[in-house]
């Protein structure tokens, strides 16, 4: 694999579609400074999920992992001024980091962060009649990533799109004895895309400035 020149060409696509502005930068370093990893969606990601949400005319979003807010940064500037990230986050510091990017980016009109499992908030979500969302993008811990689909479903309507990532990693899900529970959990999550006939899904593979992985794609169909 060469992973330099995926890096390269990774940076010369952002460089020319996808530059991260002050506040994108900033969100970045203030992982590093905060003692967070650098697990955040690349530029060029981002900018993925925007043409995705427009590509929709997406209103309203559900993220699953929010990290220090990168990913819902972008997600939340291809909204309309009226529109809504929910991001869910279980580790208090992140959702903290996560909200004073998100104020620096003037987005907190547009976003909220909860705090808590996913497992536990997505049921209650579900019982308090939230949603049905227009996008759904699972990217927290990977072993529930079953879980989390089907429950997503349960706060879709037809034309929800769902997005995954990190369901590749490094091709191990070609390994069905796989030792790493991350792996079991998407090897399980796409074997349950396969089988859900419910939605007209796709998985992408992705290289670039982040390790080799795949992002699973899927609209609810019409019919559903
Ligand atoms: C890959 S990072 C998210 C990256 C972010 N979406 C971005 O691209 O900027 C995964 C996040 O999920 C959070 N997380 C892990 N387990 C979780 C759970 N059970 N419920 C909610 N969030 C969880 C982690 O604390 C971490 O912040």
């Amino acid at each position: 694999m060469n992973a330099d020149l995926f890096k390269k060409v990774d940076d010369y696509i952002s460089d020319l579609l996808a530059p991260e502005d002050a506040v994108l930068t900033e969100t970045i370093e203030s992982l590093d400074r905060e003692d967070i990893p650098q697990i955040s969606v690349t530029a060029n990601q981002g900018k993925l999920l925007q043409v995705l949400l427009m590509l929709g005319s997406a209103r309203t979003v559900l993220e699953l992992g929010t990290l220090g807010g990168y990913s819902t940064i972008w997600m939340a500037r291809a909204l309309p001024e009226d529109g809504k990230v929910i991001s869910l986050e279980i580790d208090e510091n992140h959702a903290k980091v996560a909200r004073q990017n998100i104020e620096k980016a003037g987005l907190t009109h547009k976003v909220e962060v909860r705090v808590g499992k996913a497992l536990d908030l997505l049921p209650k979500m579900a019982a308090n009649g939230e949603g049905p969302f227009d996008m759904i993008f699972i990217d927290a811990d990977k072993p529930p990533y079953a879980e989390y689909f089907k429950l997503a479903l349960t706060l879709s309507r037809p034309g929800t799109l769902i997005i995954c990532d990190n369901v590749i990693r490094e091709g191990k899900v070609l390994d069905a004895n796989h030792p790493d529970e991350r792996v079991q959990g998407v090897r399980r999550f796409n074997q349950l895309l396969a089988e859900t006939p419910s939605v007209t899904a796709t998985i992408l593979q992705t290289v670039g400035a982040k390790d080799y992985d795949g992002m699973a794609i899927a609209v609810v169909n019409q019919t559903a």
